[in-house]
């Protein structure tokens, strides 16, 4: 009766004897069919008839650990072994035919565009193939931007182990607040915003003989500056070999860009793959993922699943039903191995996705947008794809961004899809009607540079030098409101005078690798006298969404567990305390575990804070601590986000500016309490426009802390009643 409703979702991939449910498996190695239900099912012998050779067995793909440092401690015959099945591997690539050719051309031109099918090799072989023709030589580096922090770790990982080295020295990787080079190391692959940051300390770039800006077509905020600085670079650079990889998409528009510069094009090699829709759109697309990811496990020939969702809370909820209804089925069913896969997620649970799946097991990776191009996982022939993807968004009348759940282009439906036919011909299938996809779906996604808060970015170009932004080489220019008001809120918040020149204090956020209104709470803290406390807040936010652990089976256990954490204030004083009573633990695995606080965020906000420390030491602010007195941290707190308040109406939060109806969020320890002031760290857009970690602020603070920005008249309550008595003090006192 489970499975009654199976059949209701997909008009094609149900029932099983469908004609065009075709079996990629060859024959032999069939089991029998354990009853009615698994009439599909078998060939669980044998796997990828037609995928060997080309990445998809590629023995000990599964050994890489991304982390910092990595041992590969072998015994020396299974490790030479070893090394020839990778170099075989390395050997069956669609880019290895091509390789001389490649690197003729990137002889003869100083710019190249390279397209090439995802998973061909340009991330993981292109480097390697510079590096062997000489173009380290010297210690000169070649850099490779990744969009995603968990791409530049995985690749760098992968990269190392195929040339046989401890990932750290000859291949590192730099993402934020994780710096895993070293002196040796000539192959770096990092975030597109870390090469960004390294022009703040080398203009030039000229450590580097080669920049190779991949994912390209990913278009991001930072990605999109890359271009236009190194092209500028570029010109006084004549040795500078630039290289622009993208995924079969917007490749004539990058060389135009980059005058008409030619384009390499790797034929990719793909197997086809059917595509099936719903026949009327799904209302829970969370719950048809579930249904249809078993649906296929119990209908489909071997293969694993590749479901794409939005982001870490959707990603765990269905991680966590599948293991759930799994459980339930018990043995009637063969084993599922259910995996996520999230910007966020620790680097030890990543490298298991990468894992090569048992035999008689299936694998299901649950994946956001990162799937889609940066990190290839072998094995895939089903992908499910409901659709939809998070992206940031911004107002320029409000200054509001927020993140929202909207439709994927069809630039990347089609992406999506192609990840089934690599190792053998696989099966797309899409939560939304055919019609949805022609009439519903944009073409391509509106690059970030035209839909993000630009303050960090201006931020960081005034600290280039760069003081004309409106003449700035853009591939697509960002909306010129946008940039004003980056300028303004830069003004307000202290880092630019009133000609738009960089003061002291914009410099000293400058240095800071974090976003502005983050930089200047930190920098607040030292006047506030807080410094220690501020650290920890900064440190626990960048892991916000990930402290807390409810498993489903103990949700009334989490929960208190997680209100005996609360303090009067707010959230940024619940996780200072949570962070607080984890170091009096002694950084304890068993507080953590009976506390229902997930150990790996703790110690990597641990590791945040470390790095943040360092820097306090370079802007040479003393360490500082106010003892017990919460008032001072809340204040350099709202001293940054003062921007991002709300104020209690009588239907509800609005925000205090642009008087935009808010929500706190229910998982905020604010939620029942409905303070009159609040400050929120980020808005999510699902169903409302959410408020995340949300502090309880007093009015009179705003004056104090942003005197260019707020009016006392501003702070009066909105209804034209009687201020509370605290605001109207402090308006006195400030005459
Ligand atoms: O960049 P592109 O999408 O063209 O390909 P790539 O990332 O260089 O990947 C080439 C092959 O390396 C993939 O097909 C995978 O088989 C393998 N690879 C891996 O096993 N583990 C990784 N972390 C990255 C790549
Ligand atoms: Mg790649």
């Amino acid at each position: 009766e489970i499975w009654g409703g199976l059949g209701g979702i997909w008009g094609a991939a149900g029932g099983g004897g469908d004609g065009a449910v075709r079996q990629c498996c060859p024959p032999g190695g069939h089991r029998p069919p354990e009853g009615g239900v698994w009439g599909v099912l078998g060939g669980f012998g044998v796997v990828w008839g037609q995928g060997k050779g080309f990445g998809g067995d590629l023995g000990g793909v599964g050994g890489v650990t991304p982390g910092c440092p990595q041992d590969v401690p072998e015994a020396v015959p299974e490790a030479e072994r070893r090394r020839q099945s990778l170099q075989d591997a390395r050997r069956a690539l669609p880019i290895f035919p091509f390789r001389e050719e490649l690197l003729a051309a990137v002889g003869q031109h100083q710019v190249l565009v390279i397209e090439g099918e995802t998973g061909s090799g340009k991330t993981t072989q292109i480097p390697q193939y510079l590096h062997e023709e000489g173009y380290t030589r010297g210690g000169m580096k070649i850099g490779v931007t990744q969009p995603r922090r968990v791409a530049a770790m995985s690749v760098a990982a992968r990269v190392a182990v195929e040339m046989g080295t401890k990932l750290g020295n000859e291949v590192g990787y730099s993402i934020r607040f994780e710096d895993c080079t070293s002196e040796r190391t000539v192959l770096k692959y990092m975030t597109d915003g870390m090469l960004l940051r390294e022009f703040l300390t080398e203009p030039d770039l000229a450590s580097y003989s080669v920049i190779m800006v991949d994912e390209a077509h990913e278009r991001t905020l930072h990605t999109d500056v890359l271009f236009g600085l190194i092209k500028d670079i570029a010109r006084f650079r004549p040795q500078l070999k630039v290289l622009v990889a993208s995924a079969t998409m917007d490749t004539e528009r990058f060389s135009a860009f980059f005058d008409h510069a030619p384009v390499f094009r790797i034929p990719g090699r793909r197997f086809p793959v059917d595509i099936y829709y719903t026949k009327a759109p799904e209302a829970d697309y969370l719950e048809a993922c579930v249904v249809s990811v078993l649906q296929i496990h119990v209908t489909q020939p071997p293969g694993d699943i590749l479901v794409f969702l939005t982001g870490q809370e959707e990603i765990e909820a269905c991680v966590e039903l599948l293991q759930e209804r799994c459980r339930r089925l018990g043995s009637r069913l063969p084993e599922l191995l259910v995996l996520p896969i999230y910007a966020n997620l620790p680097s030890e649970l990543q490298a298991r996705i990468f894992q090569p799946t048992p035999p008689g097991a299936r694998k299901v990776v649950v994946a956001t947008n990162i799937a889609e191009t940066s990190v290839t996982i072998d094995g895939i022939v089903y992908v499910l794809d409901p659709g939809f993807c998070k992206q940031k968004s911004y107002s320029a009348r409000t200054g509001m961004e927020s993140l929202v759940v909207t439709p994927c282009s069809r630039a990347s439906a089609n992406q999506r899809a192609g990840r089934a036919g690599r190792v053998a011909p696989g099966k797309c299938f899409r939560l939304y009607t055919a019609w949805a996809f022609q009439h519903e779906l944009e073409e391509t996604a509106v690059p970030e540079i035209q839909r993000a808060d630009l303050g960090a970015l201006v931020l960081l170009l005034k600290s280039l030098g760069i003081n004309d932004l409106i003449h700035f080489d853009f591939l697509d220019p960002p909306p010129h409101e946008t940039l004003v008001l980056a300028l303004e809120q830069l003004y307000a918040l202290g880092a630019l005078n009133h000609l738009g020149e960089l003061t002291t204090l914009g410099r000293r956020m400058a240095e800071l690798p974090v976003e502005p209104m983050l930089a200047k709470m930190i920098l607040a803290s030292e006047q506030y006298g807080c410094t220690e406390e501020v650290l920890t807040v900064a440190a626990m936010l960048s892991v916000n969404n990930a402290v807390f652990y409810r498993p489903k089976d103990k949700v009334l256990h989490a929960d208190s567990a997680r209100v005996a954490f609360g303090v009067p204030g707010g959230d940024h004083l619940v996780l200072l305390n949570v962070y607080n009573q984890w170091v009096a633990s002694g950084h304890s695995l068993q507080w953590c575990y009976e506390h229902f606080v997930q150990a790996r965020s703790l110690r990597r906000a641990r590791d945040v804070r470390e790095q943040l420390q360092g820097l306090m030491e370079r802007v040479e602010i003393a360490p500082s601590s106010c003892g017990g007195n919460l008032d001072l941290v809340r204040k350099a707190i709202t001293a940054g986000f003062f921007y991002h308040t709300a104020r209690l109406a009588r239907g509800g939060y609005r925000t205090v500016k642009h008087q935009q109806p808010v929500f706190i969020h229910p998982n905020s320890a604010l939620f029942a309490l409905q303070p009159r002031w609040v400050l929120y760290h980020e808005l999510v857009c699902t169903s409302k426009e959410f408020m995340r970690q949300v502090l309880e602020i007093d009015s009179s603070w705003l004056l104090e802390v942003a005197p260019h920005y707020y009016q006392a008249k501003e702070l009066e309550d909105g209804s034209g009643r009687k201020m509370p008595k605290k605001a109207g003090k402090s308006r006195e006192e400030l005459g």
